[in-house]
């Protein structure tokens, strides 16, 4: 697989800023299809989030960055393409918005959702560009989530990092998720976020993985796609056999 730069800018002279960032085009191309996301850059090494979370801290909202996550989190959702046709997808903390503008053009009811009002709009921009427009937008936190409808898959990349944000998401998870649906989170095997898996699956949530790796063949990022299903729905289905594959960042 060829080594490319990580940063492409973007070719679209009109559109090239988030506020003083200048922005990066990731284009995905899978089973025959193109996806576009400007971004202001991604963070796909250890070292890329030592760098964003260390010199951009408190100038960039993590929203308007690409990370490892999404990427694996779309590629997981292509390979599902037969499951989301129809169906309704709460994704929760956006940012760019790869994975939940995957899902909508493979036929999915999306609402797309982010805290972030500079992460939402860049959303938007991408929904745009990809030429999805069914996508519905909404503000909101899951510190303050008053959202009450039922969703067949609730999707999230990289939004367990915050213990104290994590209580909030299990609420989401229990209250909007339809009998029978699953959720699907990915994540660069964080302690924290396996602290949280870890305690859903002692309460009877089933958990399963499938493993990804994202980045420049010479240094990949290990990112899990975990999927989750709720003890209330009685037997637990099978998970399906868990699906890994390494992904170029930028092609
Ligand atoms: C690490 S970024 C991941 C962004 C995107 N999902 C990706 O993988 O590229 C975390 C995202 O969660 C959002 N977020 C964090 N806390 C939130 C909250 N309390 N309510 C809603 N969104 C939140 C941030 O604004 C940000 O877009």
């Amino acid at each position: 697989m060829k080594e490319i730069p990580r940063n492409h800018p973007s070719p679209d002279d009109e559109e090239q800023q988030t506020g003083e960032f200048p922005l990066n085009e990731y284009r995905l191309r899978l089973d025959g299809r193109e996806w576009s996301i400007l971004h202001v850059g991604s963070v796909l090494s250890r070292d890329d989030e030592n760098r964003f979370l260390g010199e951009l801290k408190g100038r960039l909202p993590y929203g308007v960055a690409l990370w490892p996550s999404a990427i694996a989190l779309a590629h997981d959702l292509v390979s599902r393409a037969g499951e989301l046709r129809g169906r309704r997808v709460l994704e929760l903390g956006t940012g760019t918005g790869l994975p939940g503008i995957v899902a909508a053009s493979l036929g999915a009811r999306v609402v797309q959702t982010d805290r972030d009002e500079l992460a939402m709009s860049s959303c938007k921009r991408n929904c745009e560009r990809n030429g999805v427009g069914t996508i519905e937008h909404r503000l909101a936190d899951w510190t303050s989530w008053d959202d009450a409808g039922q969703y067949d898959w609730i999707i999230g990349s990289d939004i367990l990092y915050g213990v104290e944000l994590q209580p909030h998401l299990r609420r989401i998870f229990e209250s909007n998720l339809a009998a029978g649906g699953r959720v699907l989170l990915s994540d660069p095997f964080r302690a924290v976020s396996l602290g949280l898996l870890e305690a859903m699956e002692e309460d009877g949530w089933s958990v399963s993985l499938s493993k990804w790796s994202v980045g420049d063949e010479a240094a990949p990022r290990p990112v899990a796609v975990f999927e989750l299903a709720a003890p209330r729905n009685g037997p637990v289905a099978q998970p399906r056999l868990p699906q890994s594959g390494h992904v170029a960042p930028l092609s």
